[in-house]
């Protein structure tokens, strides 16, 4: 299941983000913004259950979220998104996952994951704002699969029809939430008309 944001919020701050002269201060204020809006849209089907609240008054329903999550941040790109998710999260669990594309191949190389051997959470979310090929996100999702991972969903910001195709291929039960699907992967993997590098717009080293 593919979901495209359809909020103003996110589809004005998609704007800026894209936009060539936006500083890596900005961009990376954006990405978070961006992250957080996305997050509550993909949050919408937690499983929660009911406990009882103490009001001053008298006793309420109240709820509480039934599963633990993980916010799966996929290096670099990812870790902007971290931020202003997990505010909104605070007791989620954060695991990095160190995956980069090969610029010949478009492959993507793994040089990081420290995840212990049993799973400690039940919901994975998968954070990076860029879906092109789509082999990055197959390959983090295989990773949470193996660790045990029940349920896992893709949040990025925007995503080429090839890696929506690649990653719905390989994982149909992996929903993906994007601020906007693009036109295309050009010649070199890059998602047009995009908005660059994500990695070096965030950290400035472009
Ligand atoms: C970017 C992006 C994704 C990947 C997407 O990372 O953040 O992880 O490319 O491309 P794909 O869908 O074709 O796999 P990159 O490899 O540039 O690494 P970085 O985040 O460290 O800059
Ligand atoms: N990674 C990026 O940062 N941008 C793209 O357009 C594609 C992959």
């Amino acid at each position: 299941m593919i979901h495209e944001s359809r909020h103003p919020l996110v589809q004005h701050k998609l704007t800026l983000l894209r936009n060539v002269t936006t500083e890596p201060k900005k961009f990376r204020e954006l990405i978070r913004e961006l992250a957080l809006l996305l997050c509550y849209e993909a949050t919408a089907d937690l499983a929660i259950r009911e406990i009882p609240v103490q009001t001053p008054l008298a006793t309420a329903v109240g709820h509480e979220l039934l599963d633990k999550i993980g916010l799966v941040p996929i290096l670099r790109a990812g870790l902007g998104m971290v931020e202003g998710i997990w505010e909104l999260m605070p007791s989620s669990e954060v695991w990095h996952i160190g995956l980069y594309r090969d610029e010949k191949t478009l492959q993507p190389v793994s040089y990081y994951n420290k995840l212990p051997t049993l799973p400690t959470v039940q919901v994975c979310l998968v954070l990076d704002p860029m879906l092109a090929t789509g082999g990055s996100a197959v390959a983090a999702v295989d990773v949470l699969k193996r660790w045990g991972a029940e349920r896992i969903k893709f949040v990025g910001i925007l995503a080429a029809p090839e890696g929506i195709k690649m990653l719905q291929t390989a994982h149909p039960d992996v929903p993906i939430h994007v601020a906007k699907i693009d036109a295309r992967l050009n010649e070199v993997g890059y998602i047009l008309p995009g908005l660059g590098d994500a990695g070096d717009r965030q950290f400035g080293t472009g």
